[in-house]
């Protein structure tokens, strides 16, 4: 039977701390909270305040609730309270020196039946767990940062844990309502394994100056969904632990990608901590505070105005699903837009397609008939570029291959009136390998809409080393004219999101071919510990593994990082011809 835990101890009531004992008093047992002293209490009970206080303000807990709760936790500077606790989980800084003193100290205090865990996040818990006469009783319990948010708790064994400990762990992390996924002592577990590799790695393109951060994190919010960019993410969880987390991944794997951004060490060292000093990457209203404020880094609105050229006319180059997204885009904008086709037939009936897709918008009462009307009225089907004579912009949306489109931006380069800008939808091929065909590659940029063009928000803005600053001015005002999240990057393979996304997605397949986690509990902890929308597999299967293949090598052959290598498991998959749900096999199985 599963053992009944009533007092739990938990030692250092930080961030986590706080919220690890939030947890466990709103599920109805009773908590010791220890800190070093009345100042470190104090601030304690502010983050469970304030904390309980926005639960309350997003309907999540009552008045009452909030009451039984704080009435639950005994605050205390004395850390022989903890002796009568069932469980006792340490939640102090990540100091193995410090970690390991306390651990001794607990074991010798507490019952011979309770049981000791470690929120530890980037040290081993073996190291913990030797440090006390009973390392069999020693887990740890990784929470995930804000704790009364994110479901997920990772349950670290080693290799002294004992089985039935494990057992009543789970039990408990499932009855105070999280999800609990078991893994051994290797570092940054699932979810830091795979996250911290992508948050540096973003970390690394700010210091570049390849991307600002505002559009780094825009990219990844509004390219994958995720509820925070990677900047914004590195600040909740503070630049020290971000980079002390790192630090322990490369000291394992040697793998460069982990080797800790150095920007990271000289924000670290000017105290830039993140939200907990109040300024990071990002500056806040104050310590502790999440409220992003203005500093001198952030955009001013309205600036390059006067080099904004006036864009009436489009023409989209192709008929396919992007093209037509697009088209679908530009003509609801109100833009005069013409598309050009390899035939006149072929134009037809995707004039037809796009009247069926705006239709099925007026069903569904997103769109009304005389906009529908307006829309279909601006958009004109042709197989002519001379068409294109008088359009401001041309957005070319055709396959993905280098000599086709080099071959549309000659034509183009003959009929556009002088100053119309050239715009390529390219995901992967170098926009100045396009450009250079051209005599105008000052006119010439990256405009990367996903799929579906009229659906996804994001559209990123690649600027060659030729293109006129006027030109990126004119598109970043046109996006935000379509009703687009436009975001800045240099021309690199993947831009900002493939070149974020894939290698996490590549690691996880490593994970799983390493036999570390399973499919499931990887995709679970991605998604209850990160607010991921998708686990790593489950995209996979969506995107392809034949199309995830070819971007990571893309990267690969671009950086040249060991890191970036296709995972051999990926490879395999897709010569099997298990290319995910398309195929109706991929990490998993899928009906057809
Ligand atoms: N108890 C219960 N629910 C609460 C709560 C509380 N004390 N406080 C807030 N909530 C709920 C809110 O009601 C809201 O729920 P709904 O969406 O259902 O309405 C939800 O939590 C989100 O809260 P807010 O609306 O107040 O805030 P937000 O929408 O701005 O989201 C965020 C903030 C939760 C931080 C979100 O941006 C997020 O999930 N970000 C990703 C965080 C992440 O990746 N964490 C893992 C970091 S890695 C780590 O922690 C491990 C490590 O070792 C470093």
């Amino acid at each position: 039977m599963a053992r009944d835990f009533k007092k739990i101890g938990v030692v250092g009531l930080g961030t986590m701390g706080a919220g690890i004992a939030e947890v466990f008093a709103k599920a109805g047992l009773d908590v010791i909270g220890v800190e070093a002293d009345d100042k470190a209490l104090t601030r304690a009970k502010s983050i469970l305040e304030s904390s309980t206080s926005r639960a309350i303000a997003r309907g999540k807990m009552t008045e009452e609730e909030k009451a039984g709760l704080i009435g639950r936790i005994s605050f205390t500077a004395n850390i022989d309270d903890v002796a009568t606790c069932d469980l006792v989980i340490e939640a102090i800084p990540e100091n193995l020196e410090l970690k390991r003193k306390v651990f001794a100290h607990l074991d010798e205090i507490i019952g011979d039946d309770a049981l000791l865990a470690t929120n530890t996040s980037s040290l081993s818990v073996t190291d913990l767990a030797v440090a006390t006469e009973h390392p069999k009783r020693v887990v740890g319990l990784h929470f995930f940062n804000p704790a009364p948010v994110q479901d997920l708790v990772e349950v670290i064994s080693t290799v002294i844990t004992e089985e039935g400990v494990l057992d009543d762990i789970r039990g408990l992390v499932e009855k105070i309502g999280k999800k609990p996924v078991t893994v051994g002592d290797r570092a940054g577990f699932i979810a830091n394994a795979l996250l911290f590799g992508y948050l540096n790695h973003a970390v690394s393109m700010y210091e570049a100056k390849y991307a600002s951060r505002e559009d780094l994190d825009a990219a990844m919010r509004f390219g994958c969904g995720l509820p925070m960019g990677p900047l914004a993410l590195v600040d909740l969880i503070g630049l020290d632990t971000t980079y002390a987390i790192l630090d322990t991944m490369y000291h394992e794997d040697r793998d460069k990608l982990h080797a800790p951004s150095p920007i990271l060490k000289h924000m670290i060292a000017a105290g830039l901590l993140g939200r907990k000093s109040g300024r990071g990457f990002y500056t806040y209203e104050g310590p502790g505070s999440g409220k992003v404020v203005a500093d001198a880094l952030t955009p001013k609105a309205g600036e390059g105005a006067d080099k904004v050229h006036d864009i009436k006319k489009v023409g989209v180059i192709g008929n396919g699903t992007m093209a037509m997204g697009i088209v679908e885009v530009f003509v609801k904008a109100g833009y005069d837009t013409t598309f050009i086709a390899r035939s006149q037939e072929k134009a037809d009936a995707s004039q037809g397609k796009l009247l069926k897709s705006l239709e099925k918008q007026v069903q569904r009462g997103r769109l009304t008939e005389e906009k529908r009307d307006a829309a279909m009225a601006l958009s004109h089907p042709s197989h002519s570029y001379d068409d294109l004579k008088d359009v401001d912009i041309v957005v070319e949306a055709i396959a993905e291959e280098l000599g086709l489109k080099q071959a549309v931006f000659e034509n183009l380069d003959e009929v556009c009136k002088p100053g119309c800008v050239l715009a390529t939808t390219t995901s992967s091929l170098p926009v100045i390998q396009i450009a250079a065909v051209t005599k105008r590659p000052q006119d010439v940029i990256g405009m990367h809409f996903f799929n579906p063009a009229n659906i996804m928000k994001l559209v990123e803005i690649v600027t060659t080393v030729s293109t006129a600053e006027d030109v990126m001015l004119t598109v970043r005002d046109l996006c935000k004219k379509i009703g687009k999240v436009d975001v800045l990057c240099g021309d690199r393979a993947g831009f900002i999101v493939n070149a974020l996304l894939f290698p996490y997605l590549n690691d996880a397949i490593k994970m799983l071919e390493a036999h570390y986690a399973t499919t499931d509990d990887i995709d679970t902890a991605m998604k209850s510990g990160c607010g991921y929308p998708m686990g790593p597999f489950e995209l996979l299967d969506v995107v392809g593994l034949d199309v995830s293949l070819a971007i990571q090598r893309e990267l690969y052959m671009e950086f040249r990082d060991r890191g970036f290598a296709p995972a051999p498991m990926l490879e395999h998959m897709v010569t099997a011809g298990y290319l995910g749900r398309k195929t109706g096999r991929g990490f998993r199985n899928y009906a057809r």
